[in-house]
């Protein structure tokens, strides 16, 4: 007997070997789908898993084709009928892919960020606030959505956008307590030691384990009815103030966090000028994101609270030498 085949089958992600990649991929196969990936095929995922064995993986450099022009007809010629963008940061790009994929994709998840948003205003921010995005990274995410929302809307074009905080998992840097990217800032608080905070540590970060970043994709594959047209915050359930971040890793140590707090301009004077960038970033953005509307319409319930996220990446960050601590191995 011909067994029909179903309708929303084949899914292409963009750039899924990274960080949301490493743990979205082997839930699409899990789901059952056909899953082809589209990298530079210059890394592997940060975690090996048998369910890439059924991945197709297929090596193509998109800055390369998009200058070419031939991106869009590439992805269009697999015959997807889901597109999962993970890597697109600029309108232009955004626009050529989807006038190649319209009347043939189903579903079409865009990986954003909530830099579109700028500085948080009325938090926990939620999905309806303005976007007031000021650097260039921010302001094409924010143009992005804007355009594939309306694409949705007016045009019938099948797009969600998923918009995750800081991404988590072990495996990479995170960002610390004093807002940059140095593990350092971890040994010092694991080993006693004073650690300087920008103004008086209330600014946020919001950090998302990885793995919540696949399963809010899943989720709005699921829900595809709930998802389409709209946009959705990938983010924890709490963001932290760097205080509270700060004093919650040094008591993972069993030592008390022995902080200095020193306004902007002094700070940013003990640290490396990359460093201060990177702080000043995620201060000037502080934020601190709903996931009201996620839970609502996709389901969505993040396995990690920030902590627990950011203590999964620190604790593989100690098995490799890269945070130093005082304490026996266990229970790291
Ligand atoms: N990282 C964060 O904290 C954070 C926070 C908010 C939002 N986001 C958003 O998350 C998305 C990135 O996801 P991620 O963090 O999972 O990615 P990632 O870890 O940066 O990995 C990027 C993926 O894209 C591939 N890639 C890079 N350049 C490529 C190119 N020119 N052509 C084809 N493939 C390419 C990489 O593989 P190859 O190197 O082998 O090509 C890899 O598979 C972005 O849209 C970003 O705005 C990230």
């Amino acid at each position: 007997m011909p067994v029909s085949k179903p309708e929303i089958k084949r899914v292409v992600i963009i750039g899924g070997t990274g960080h949301v990649g490493t743990y979205l991929a082997p839930r699409l196969v899990a789901a059952g789908y056909e899953v082809i990936c589209l990298t530079r095929g210059e890394r592997q995922p940060y975690q090996s898993h048998p369910a890439w064995e059924s991945v197709q993986r297929m090596v193509v450099d998109r800055t390369a084709e998009e200058k070419a022009g031939t991106f869009g007809q590439k992805v269009q010629a697999l015959e997807p009928d889901v597109v999962i963008d993970m890597i697109c940061f600029t309108l232009d790009s955004a626009r050529h892919l989807v006038e190649a994929l319209r009347g043939q994709v189903k579903r079409f998840l865009h990986c954003g960020t909530i830099w579109i948003y700028g500085p948080s205003a009325q938090v926990p921010t939620t999905e309806d606030q303005p976007r007031r995005p000021f650097n260039t990274y921010g302001i094409q995410k924010a143009a992005i959505e804007a355009y594939l929302l309306h694409e949705a809307r007016y045009t019938g074009f099948p797009a969600t956008a998923l918009h995750p905080g800081h991404i988590v998992g072990p495996g990479w840097e995170i960002v610390n307590p004093a807002g940059h990217l140095k593990n350092e800032v971890f040994s010092r608080l694991a080993q006693g030691e004073e650690v300087a905070l920008p103004n008086i540590g209330m600014e946020t970060v919001h950090h998302v384990h990885a793995d919540d970043v696949a399963q809010i994709f899943m989720q709005a594959l699921v829900h595809w009815d709930k998802a389409v047209g709209e946009s959705f915050h990938a983010v924890s359930p709490a963001a932290l103030t760097l205080r509270g971040y700060a004093e919650a890793v040094a008591a993972w140590f069993g030592q008390p966090a022995r902080l200095r707090f020193l306004p902007w301009p002094e700070w940013r004077q003990t640290v490396t000028e990359e460093d201060a960038a990177i702080t000043w970033d995620h201060i000037a953005h502080s934020p601190n994101a709903s996931i009201a509307k996620a839970q609502r319409l996709l389901g969505y319930q993040p396995r990690y609270s920030s902590l627990e996220a950011i203590y999964e990446a620190v604790s593989w960050l100690i098995q490799q030498g890269r945070v130093k601590t005082t304490l026996p191995s266990t229970p790291w």
